[in-house]
C-alpha cells in the first residue's frame, strides 16, 4: 500500500503524513528533504542553486546531512525550491524515492509530486491544500517559538513565492494528480486533519 501525501508548503502535509505512517504502521519518507539537503549541499559547498551543474554535484550529499536541523530553515527551503527546478537533480533523486515507495508492505511519501511522478499507482493520494493567510499564520506561529524574528508579511511573501516557483516549474510542477482527494486544511485545526485524512485513506483502501 503506497500513500501519497502531496501540497504545497505549510499545509500540513508532513503532519498528516506522519499520522498516516503511524496509524497505519508503514514508514514514512519527507521527500523535501531530500532537496532541502542539496540545496544546503550545494549551499556549504560555495556552489550556485541556480546553476544546474552546481545543484546535481550536490546531489551526491552525505546521508549525516539528513539529520542537521538547520535543513528546517527558511533559507535551506529557499534553496531547496531553487534546486528542485532542475531536471538532473529531479531525476538524481527519483530512484531513491521509488525505492522507498517500493519497498514491501507500503509506504508513505509526503512532497509536491509523489502521486503524479514518484508512485502515480499509490492507493491513496492526498492533496493538502490551506489558504496562504492560514499557512503563513503556522509557519510564523512556528518560527515565533524557534524564536526568529522575522514579520508575518516576510513569511507569506516568501511562501507565495516559492509556491509559485513549485507550481510554474517544467518538470513535475505542484500539481494535485486527476485521483488525488483534496484536503483543506485552512480550517481544521491538527487533530481534525488528521482524523480527516484516516478516514479519506480509510475509505479509499
Ligand atoms: O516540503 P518542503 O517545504 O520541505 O520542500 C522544500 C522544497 O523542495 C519545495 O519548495 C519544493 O521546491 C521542493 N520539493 C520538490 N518535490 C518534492 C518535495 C519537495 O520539488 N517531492
Amino acid at each position: 500500500m503506497i500513500i501519497a501525501v502531496d501540497g504545497p508548503t505549510a499545509s500540513g502535509k508532513g503532519t498528516i503524513a506522519k499520522a498516516l505512517a503511524a496509524h497505519f504502521g508503514l514508514p514514512h519518507l519527507d521527500t523535501g528533504l531530500l532537496y532541502r539537503a542539496v540545496g544546503r549541499q550545494c549551499a556549504l559547498s560555495g556552489g550556485n542553486a541556480d546553476d544546474p551543474s552546481d545543484a546535481l554535484a550536490a546531489c551526491s550529499f552525505p546521508d549525516s546531512l539528513l539529520a542537521d536541523p538547520e535543513l528546517r530553515s527558511e533559507v535551506s527551503g529557499g534553496f531547496a525550491s531553487q534546486v528542485s527546478i532542475h531536471p538532473g537533480v529531479r531525476k538524481a533523486l527519483f530512484e531513491r524515492q521509488r525505492a522507498f515507495a517500493l519497498q514491501p508492505g507500503g509506504a508513505v511519501l509526503d512532497g509536491r509530486d509523489i502521486g503524479t511522478v514518484i508512485a502515480p499507482e499509490a492507493e491513496v493520494k492526498l492533496f493538502v491544500v490551506a489558504s496562504v493567510p492560514a499557512r503563513a499564520e503556522r509557519r510564523f506561529a512556528e518560527m515565533q517559538q524557534q524564536g526568529r524574528s522575522v514579520s508575518l508579511a516576510e513569511v507569506s511573501a516568501d511562501l507565495e513565492r516559492r509556491d509559485a516557483r513549485d507550481r510554474s516549474r517544467a518538470q513535475a510542477p505542484l500539481v494535485a494528480a486527476p485521483d488525488a482527494i483534496l484536503l483543506d486544511t485552512s480550517d481544521l485545526g491538527r487533530e481534525a486533519a488528521i482524523a480527516r485524512a484516516i478516514a479519506l485513506a480509510e475509505a479509499r483502501l
